[in-house]
């Protein structure tokens, strides 16, 4: 990563200074730049993305994660087809465009078990299918997109190596950023590719975060999530953030506002992405986090569709939202859109950039 950031401008200000901006009118004009702004390139359709957290096997021992491998206090379950199949149908039924599968990064996901799990939902139903697996090798990431997966997702989490690497613990014979190099094959794949980060990772400072704004530019993605950190005492950051805090005034802050505040940029400078109002911001804020994310970026919304009795084991932090768990919590939640004046999106809500690419290939194809 090189040393000096770019630090763009918003609005006729460097991203810096909006990271540090407290005053209400100001932010004010920020939030409304980014609804705007989404409003009028990606629309007023909010897409749902049915999400399935259908194992919650992790090979890896992430810092901040209670599903890391050396957390023994959690029980471990992975769906099997029939059960994710039956989510699925879920999503048909309430009108969804995609389902998401998520996992930790289960050693015992194999190729072949996930390859017909993809053809067999691409078979059976119109759906798009985001994958969220981890870091996988090149050769399951082939398969799995000549099976008919369509996205995949993969944080970067953080663009400052000393903290990445800090936070993660590598697999052995791997390089640190290993994912960086990753996220390029998964979009010479031809994926609709997303990445993201955590918002206040203790060690973070303004500084990184306009690194990794910078970084999620260049990447130049599909899907961007953005989540504050949420503290698990189960796990060795939760168990002592202070001994990875940076100084006072360096250390960016986990709080819901400073999230909104790197929506609303990302929004700004990269207006054709696929964004989601995350469950980590909707933890932060059940009341009113949808309502917040919508009007200051967002365009997507991921009801959890996993299985109740599975849902509370799928613990990455405590206490995560769970804002629709029967058919009557939908349609509240399409009411909310409605205050909103968004209306549900139709069809699969694919990434425009993705879209935009592919035709001017087409295009220089046939000259
Ligand atoms: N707080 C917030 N987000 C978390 N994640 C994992 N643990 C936490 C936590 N404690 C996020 C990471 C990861 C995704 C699966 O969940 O960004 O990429
Ligand atoms: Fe595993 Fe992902 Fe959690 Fe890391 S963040 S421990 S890879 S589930």
């Amino acid at each position: 990563m090189d040393s000096m950031a770019y630090n763009p401008y918003v609005l006729d200000r460097r991203v810096s200074d909006w990271l540090y901006e407290k005053r209400f009118e100001a932010l004010s004009v920020l939030w409304q730049a980014a609804g705007q702004t989404c409003l009028e390139v990606v629309g007023s359709e909010v897409h749902f993305r049915g999400l399935i957290e259908f194992s919650n096997h992790c090979r890896r021992n992430c810092l901040y994660c209670g599903l890391r491998a050396g957390n023994h206090r959690i029980e471990r379950y992975r769906l099997s087809a029939e059960q994710i199949f039956t989510c699925v149908q879920t999503a048909v039924r309430l009108g969804m465009g995609t389902v998401v599968l998520q996992s930790g990064e289960d050693p015992d996901l194999s190729l072949e078990w996930m390859s017909d799990l993809v053809r067999r939902i691409k078979q059976e139903t119109n759906l798009s299918v985001t994958l969220s697996l981890g870091e996988r090798s090149e050769k399951e990431l082939e398969h799995w997109r000549w099976a008919g997966a369509d996205r995949y997702f993969m944080r970067f989490e953080t663009s400052n190596l000393h903290v990445y690497n800090r936070l993660h613990p590598p697999l052995c014979g791997r390089k640190p950023f290993h994912r960086l190099e990753l996220l390029k094959v998964i979009k010479r794949l031809g994926y609709e590719t997303g990445s993201g980060i955590m918002v206040g990772l203790p060690g973070q400072t303004h500084e990184d975060l306009v690194r990794d704004i910078e970084l999620l530019i260049r990447l130049d993605l599909d899907m961007i999530g953005l989540g504050p950190w949420l503290l698990h005492p189960g796990t060795p950051l939760g168990r002592n953030p202070g001994r990875y805090c940076t100084r006072f005034e360096r250390q960016v802050s986990n709080l819901e506002e400073t999230t909104y505040k790197v929506m609303a940029i990302v929004r700004l400078l990269c207006p054709m992405v696929n964004m989601p109002a995350t469950t980590a911001l909707t933890t932060l804020n059940r009341k009113t986090g949808i309502e917040l994310s919508l009007t200051r970026g967002a365009n997507v919304i991921m009801p959890d569709l996993t299985p109740m009795e599975y849902r509370k084991l799928y613990e990455i932090y405590p206490a995560k939202t769970d804002a629709c768990q029967d058919d009557g919590d939908f349609k509240k939640l399409f009411e909310r859109l409605e205050k909103l004046k968004r209306r549900p999106g139709t069809g699969p809500g694919r990434s425009m950039r993705h879209a935009c690419n592919l035709k001017t290939k087409e295009c220089s194809s046939q000259n």
